[in-house]
Formats: C-alpha cells, structure tokens, sequence
C-alpha cells in the first residue's frame, strides 16, 4: 500500500513507504474494506478528493488502512501557530482492484504558541463522524461533543474519550505521523482491525 497526503490547500505529499512498508502491508486482509459515512446526508467520497476541506464535516471508516505511516511534508507548511487539517489519501486493494488515492480519514496538526508541535485524530471517538476546528476548539457537529486544541474532552459531550493522538516525528525537514485508526465509542483507545 502506497499512500499520500493532501491538506486543506489542495497540496500533496508522498507517503513514506520505507521503513514503514512491512507494518502497512500487514494491515492489509482480502476482505471488502468498506467506506462508510458516519454522518447523516454526508456526499459520495469522490467529493471528497473533489473538495477535500468537506472532510471536516464528513467522516470516513474503512476496516483497513488503521496503520500506515504517511509524510505529511515539510515542516514549513505548520509552522504558525494554530491547527492545520490534513486530509490522508492512500491506495486501496479492495479484493481483486485498486483503487487510487482515496480519502481513508484525516488529521490535525496542532502548532503551539512555543513552538512545539502536537497531531491529533480529525475522527470523533463518539461514532467517528468528522470534527470541525472552531479557532479556540475543535468541535463535532454531529452530537456536539468539544475538545481543546490540545484534544482534550471538554465536559458536556458524549465523546467517551479525548481525542486520539499520533505518534509524528520530524525527519530532516519533514514531519510525519503514524496514522492509526481507533474504533469509536470506546473510553479505551483499541486499533481497529486488532
Ligand atoms: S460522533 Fe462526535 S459527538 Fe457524536
């Protein structure tokens, strides 16, 4: 499995497949992986490659492609403080095709006031739908739950759990994450598929 990355602006970058290629290919199983929209009235996923800032109000769950490191490109591209989401595409073996460049989830990249630097889930651990980012939080629309910029719940919502974090590292001048989906609904963070 290959796979890339595209942010809100439209940009890609290559997803690492070094290292991380032996761990990615074990995620892969011959069954039907089958994306689903969480959220009510959500469009087809093609609008999502068409128009990949929708992805903040649309949620995507696949049983697959739950560990895949990715490159989410030059560090420059966060360096302001604020949150940045991040759109992950791959490519996806669905029984006997391919299909390329799909849209499999997205991220937050959070850049601190100081500097440091923290990559969140987009994916609401309630039931999955999409978060919204609303300056000073981040918000799902779907049942209200709240979050930090940090990703920590804050009181009122049903989200069982915070947000859930990914391992990133900064290589030379380029960032990237473990990308990692969880299963929704639970107060524990459990890898889906594990
Ligand atoms: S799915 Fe986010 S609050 Fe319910």
């Amino acid at each position: 499995m290959t796979g890339s990355l595209r942010d809100d602006a439209g940009a890609s970058a290559n997803c690492d497949t070094g290292d991380a290629q032996t761990s990615v290919e074990c995620e892969l199983r011959p069954t039907r992986r089958t994306f689903m929209l969480r959220c009510a009235g959500a469009g087809a996923l093609g609008a999502l490659a068409a128009a990949p800032a929708a992805i903040s109000i649309i949620a995507v769950r696949s049983q697959g492609e739950s560990n895949l490191r990715v490159a989410l490109g030059p560090i420059s591209r966060f360096s302001s403080p604020g949150v940045t989401q991040v759109v992950v595409f791959a490519d996806v073996r669905d029984g006997w095709s391919q299909r390329p460049h799909e849209p499999i989830g997205a991220v937050w990249v959070v850049r601190r006031d100081d500097g440091t630097m923290q990559v969140l889930s987009a994916t609401c651990p309630h039931m999955g739908c999409g978060t919204t980012s609303k300056g000073t939080s981040i918000e799902c629309p779907c049942h209200r739950s709240t979050f930090t910029l940090d990703g920590v719940r804050v009181p009122g919502g049903p989200s069982p759990r915070d947000l859930d974090v990914l391992e990133h590292v900064v290589e030379g001048d380029e960032l990237r994450i473990q990308f990692v989906r969880y299963r929704a609904g639970l107060a524990e963070r459990v890898v889906q598929g594990a």
